[in-house]
């Protein structure tokens, strides 16, 4: 049977926090705004949120480029805010993880200007240093995430720092112990301030291993380390570690985002026996897009291949380790705008995407306006684009006449992570809510009618039915650690499956089409007189003729001691 915990049974919300609320009128959100939305976040039902990072940071990478650990920036806040935060939340019974971003510093930390001083300064060894390849150039042919090599030269030393994703960004070195323990120690500082736990950027990528050869390249003319670095099995090592200097006498919750990794490497990160974290982000699901030119083009999710990876996931971290499931998130564009539709079906298939993942198994994290079916931002200008990887790539393309200007807007406006950081639509007047000044980024022209004030009062609002998905799984344990049986693999328009968990049984039915479809009714479901719990259509034809609507979602909740053909144990 699955071992219970708090962080099992808890649906997190994600706030992305220059875009969430803002307090002050400056168009940047802030602490200030957060809490004034706690309330809210309440109201709905979640249990932990997770704060993007707001320390000092030239912005680069939108604050996953820190240069100071230890304060939160300017235009956050100030330290004494967000301890106001953390008790005003933690009086609501909401719990804080905030973002722990390890794998680099920003450029601008002062351990890396330290760095820069030479070969013997005293944190030269914090970061990764190689010399030239015998011919000069860098030493290997790595190329970085957000363009270009994946080395920079220092032109004082003449050697070469690696940077896995921008060259602001230069990774630490693991595996010096003196980096380790500062790290350790800030860390504990944090939960000693009163976090409750921490959501570790791209962790699996810390242990560099010692495989520093040329690889096959890519497009882009560079190799992809990330799946040899991820491979690494040192990062274990450091994990357990990590774990018993900082959080072996706490009860935390830690999520860790697990890049280019392996399930087995997951079930080792998320491992039931609690020796490294809670859970981990896996990306297998959100890369079925991709192709030749990385992210960049007009393909779309096959529904067939997310069940088969999603179902994947779900049986092989079962009782061994544990799922974080998300749809969306800072990097991600809106699963709304992948799989389901943005025009008069918005609602039905926001409700239906929100269904078939708050009712897998695993730990259900809720990007801030996903409640709301908010979707992708149609960019029409390159003005309008605030992050490195979409304005670098819009450069590098159009500058290579690889694709038109408008070719590249267009496959930005579907796969950029601009796409979903622009600000939470809370109402429709100038501004969506979010600030009363101009915001940093412009907001969604849907906000008019897509915004959580209009849905906060009409009972057949996306918001209100991710009310209930949250309250349906504080309710039912079935839906948090029930086995999952998926129903009708096969079918290329539905994702089936049931939840199998001691007396109670679920069966949860999303279609994934904009048409109606014809679905067998599993047997054990006709015996069971089985209970509607949640819809999101009006009148449901499934039970009675198997057929589900557009974007129908169906939870459907079986007694076993109904159930004549009862599901094998
Ligand atoms: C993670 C973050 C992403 C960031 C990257 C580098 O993937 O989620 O926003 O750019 O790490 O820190
Ligand atoms: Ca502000």
């Amino acid at each position: 049977m699955e071992k219970q915990a708090w962080w099992k049974e808890s649906v997190v919300y994600q706030i992305y926090p220059k875009s969430f609320c803002d307090g002050n009128g400056d168009g940047i959100g802030d602490i200030k705004g957060i809490i004034s939305k706690l309330d809210y976040l309440a109201w709905l039902g979640v249990d932990v949120v997770w704060i993007s990072p707001m320390y000092p940071s030239p912005g680069y990478d939108n604050g996953y480029d820190i240069s100071d650990y230890e304060s939160i920036a300017p235009c956050y806040g100030s330290m004494e805010e967000f301890e106001t935060l953390l008790k005003e939340a933690h009086a609501r019974d909401v719990k804080v993880v905030i973002d722990l971003v390890v794998n680099h510093s920003s450029n601008e930390h002062p351990w890396f200007l330290n760095a820069l001083e030479g070969r013997e300064a005293s944190k030269r060894e914090y970061y990764i240093w190689r010399d030239a390849a015998p011919g000069g150039g860098p030493p290997n042919n790595w190329g970085a995430l957000f363009g270009g090599p994946a080395w920079t030269r220092d032109e004082k030393s003449g050697q070469y720092y690696l940077n896995l994703f921008s060259s602001r960004q230069p990774d630490l070195n693991w595996e010096n112990p003196a980096l380790r323990e500062q790290i350790y120690k800030m860390m504990r500082r944090w939960l000693d301030r009163g976090v409750d736990g921490f959501r570790m950027d791209v962790i699996s990528l810390i242990a560099k291993g010692d495989d520093f050869s040329d690889g096959p390249a890519g497009k882009s003319g560079y190799h992809d380390p990330r799946a040899r670095i991820a491979a690494n099995p040192k990062v274990h090592e450091y994990l357990k570690e990590m774990k018993e200097a900082v959080w072996a006498d706490r009860d935390v919750m830690t999520v860790g985002e697990a890049s280019a990794t392996t399930l087995e490497n997951a079930v080792l990160f998320s491992n039931a026996d609690g020796s490294e974290l809670d859970m981990v982000f896996q990306f297998e699901h959100m890369d079925l897009d991709g192709g030749e030119t990385f992210k960049w083009n007009d393909k779309a999710i096959p529904p067939a291949g997310l069940k088969a990876v999603m179902t994947k996931w779900q049986k092989g971290l079962y009782k061994r380790g544990w799922n974080a499931l998300f749809w969306d998130n800072h990097d991600q564009p809106r699963m709304l705008s992948r799989l389901g539709d943005e025009g008069d079906l918005r609602e039905t298939s926001a409700k239906m995407l929100a269904a078939c993942l708050l009712m897998l198994q695993g730990t259900p994290f809720i990007f801030q306006g996903d409640e709301l079916g908010m979707s992708n931002m149609r960019f029409t200008s390159p003005d309008q684009l605030r992050d490195s990887e979409s304005i670098n790539a819009y450069e590098r393309y159009t500058g290579e006449k690889m694709f038109t200007k408008e070719q590249m807007l267009h496959y930005i406006s579907l796969k950029s992570r601009d796409t979903a950081r622009i600000p939470m639509q809370w109402n429709g007047e100038a501004g969506a809510g979010f600030t009363s000044g101009k915001p940093w980024m412009d907001v969604h022209p849907n906000h008019v009618y897509v915004n959580a004030k209009e849905q906060a009062g009409r009972v057949d609002s996306v918001l209100l039915f991710y009310k209930e998905l949250i309250r349906i799984r504080h309710r039912h344990l079935a839906a948090v650690y029930g086995r999952y049986e998926p129903f009708e693999t096969e079918n290329e328009d539905v994702f089936a499956y049931f939840r199998v968990w001691e007396d109670e049984t679920l069966y949860v039915c999303c279609n994934f089409t904009a048409t109606a479809v014809a679905f067998p009714v599993p047997k054990r479901l006709r015996a069971a007189h089985a209970r509607c719990l949640l819809g999101n259509v009006e009148r449901s034809a499934y039970l009675e003729k198997g057929r589900l609507e557009a974007y129908e979602a169906l939870i459907l909740r079986l007694n076993v001691t109904d159930i004549e053909e009862a599901p094998r144990g």
